[in-house]
């Protein structure tokens, strides 16, 4: 346990967790607005052109021991998580273009930002993808591997992985390629064997999507998933993340207005108030949005973006607040606003003997600013947990719930939503691995 006055430093040393040593190596799936945004940033960031604004891993404190201690250390001081500079990046894409011009491409930032760091983006390029447009209906790719079968294809994203292995120490993937086609688990899926059997089969429940996590789990690589497709949310993967020590976490980034809702639906629910109505709508006009205007990636995309208020609102424990309550999710492909969508949301709320209120929300952001620190904080965090013993085997990274719109738990558990519970949980894990406390927020010694 540390003192009051080592910043966490002492509880740092005399913890399990294993030191980031040497570099970090993040492959992307998808390569477009998300991806580019990252990784142009993690570069803007360490070239001291701009600050990590969003992410908790550089910007974030924690606080340790009492109020009264005054020991609130930044995040990546406290817990071993791998400096920026130790980063490097890889991924796939369907399209070959380099990442200096898929971020032109994708209009997220200017062209002073990408021009001060174009040497570093031109650099990396994709490697040809895994891709069937049976699961992403509004794209056409050039840049694709051909195979046999789905197994002859996992084995050459293997192949890519090894190699990549070969260039640095640790290895994490994650998903930020585009929104597939609404997939239930089914057969295949219940277990590793079937799984495989399925591979060799070319079975059509395995989209793309499970053939990258299938190919990172077997080599012992992390896999996040930022897309609502079931991807890792599936018991053959969690099963391989258990047994090679190679966690996981998903699904779909919490960022516009499911992060909203989040931070909204938690208020009234402490403060009593009831719901009867809950109208979302966006309008959103880059490649996503139109990957989205396929009513059959919409549906993944509005599955999950529905589940968020049942969970929080509990209508069986409060009938008489939420049990009628209608809410309604649309995205609407809108072209001339490229990444910067726009997030509408008419709520209707009750108050003291049922008397009706309104509240109105438009959000006018921009997707991939608020996505981008987001994809960092997981690969840095699921790195940190294959580093750690307590959370290697695990599989599922419940505590990384506050990064997502549909968090993934274990069966039977049904999902935190409440951003600020998230938050606590995220704080309280890396305490309790580092030989911290934890903070209940229960505060009475303070009046002794
Ligand atoms: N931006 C956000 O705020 C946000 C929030 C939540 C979730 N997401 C999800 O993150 C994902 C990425 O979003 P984006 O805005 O970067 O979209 P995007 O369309 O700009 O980029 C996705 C990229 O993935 C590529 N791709 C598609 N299928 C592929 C495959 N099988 N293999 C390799 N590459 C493939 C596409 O060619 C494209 O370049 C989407 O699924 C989106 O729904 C984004």
């Amino acid at each position: 346990m540390s003192t009051p006055n080592d910043g966490g430093k002492k509880a740092a040393a005399e913890s399990k967790v294993q030191p980031a040593t040497g570099k970090l190596g993040v492959m992307t799936v998808g390569m477009g607005s998300v991806a580019t945004t990252l990784i142009a940033g993690v570069e803007a960031v360490r070239k001291e052109l701009a600050k990590p604004i969003g992410s908790l891993t550089q910007m974030g404190t924690i606080r340790l021991g009492k109020r009264t201690d005054g020991r609130s250390p930044l995040i990546k001081d406290f817990a071993p998580i791998a400096d920026l500079n130790d980063v490097v990046f890889t991924g796939w894409d369907i399209f070959p273009e380099n990442m200096y011009e898929a971020a032109e491409h994708a209009q997220v930032l200017d062209r002073d930002h990408l021009k001060s760091i174009k040497p570093f983006l031109e650099a990396i390029k994709p490697m040809p993808a895994v891709f069937d447009q049976h699961y992403v209906k509004r794209l056409n790719g050039t840049h694709v591997k051909q195979g046999k079968s789905k197994c002859d294809l996992a084995q050459q994203l293997r192949s890519d992985i090894q190699n990549f292995k070969a260039q640095v120490n640790r290895v994490v993937v994650i998903w930020a390629g585009s929104t597939e086609i609404f997939l239930e688990p089914s057969a295949v899926h219940q277990s590793i064997e079937a799984f495989e059997k399925g591979l060799v089969d070319n079975n059509p429940n395995i989209a793309p999507s499970q053939i990258y996590a299938y190919a990172a789990l077997k080599e012992g690589v992390p896999f996040a998933n930022g897309a609502p497709n079931l991807t890792v949310d599936l018991p053959c993967m969690q099963q391989l993340s258990k047994l090679t020590g190679a966690p996981i976490c998903g699904k779909d980034f919490k960022t516009g207005q499911t992060f909203m809702k989040t931070v909204l639906a938690p208020a009234f629910k402490a403060r009593m108030l009831g719901v009867s109505g809950w109208y979302s709508t966006n309008i959103l006009g880059n490649r996503d949005g139109e990957v989205l205007d396929d009513p059959e990636s919409f549906k993944t995309k509005e599955e999950s973006k529905l589940g968020v208020l049942d969970f929080i609102l509990q209508p069986e424990l409060y009938p008489d607040l939420y049990k009628d309550i209608y809410h309604k999710v649309r995205i609407n492909y809108y072209p001339p606003r490229g990444d910067n969508k726009e997030g509408w949301d008419n709520i209707d709320i009750f108050g003291w003997l049922g008397y009706p209120m309104q509240i109105k929300v438009d959000f006018l952001c921009r997707d991939s600013i608020l996505a981008a620190p987001i994809a960092l904080d997981l690969v840095l965090f699921l790195d940190l947990a294959q580093r750690t013993p307590e959370l290697k085997h695990l599989g599922i990274q419940e505590w990384l719930s506050f990064y997502f719109k549909s968090p993934m738990t274990a069966e039977g558990l049904y999902p935190e939503h409440d951003l600020f519970i998230q938050s606590m949980k995220l704080k309280n894990t890396l305490r309790h691995i580092m030989g911290e406390e934890l903070i209940t927020h229960l505060g009475l010694e303070y009046y002794d």
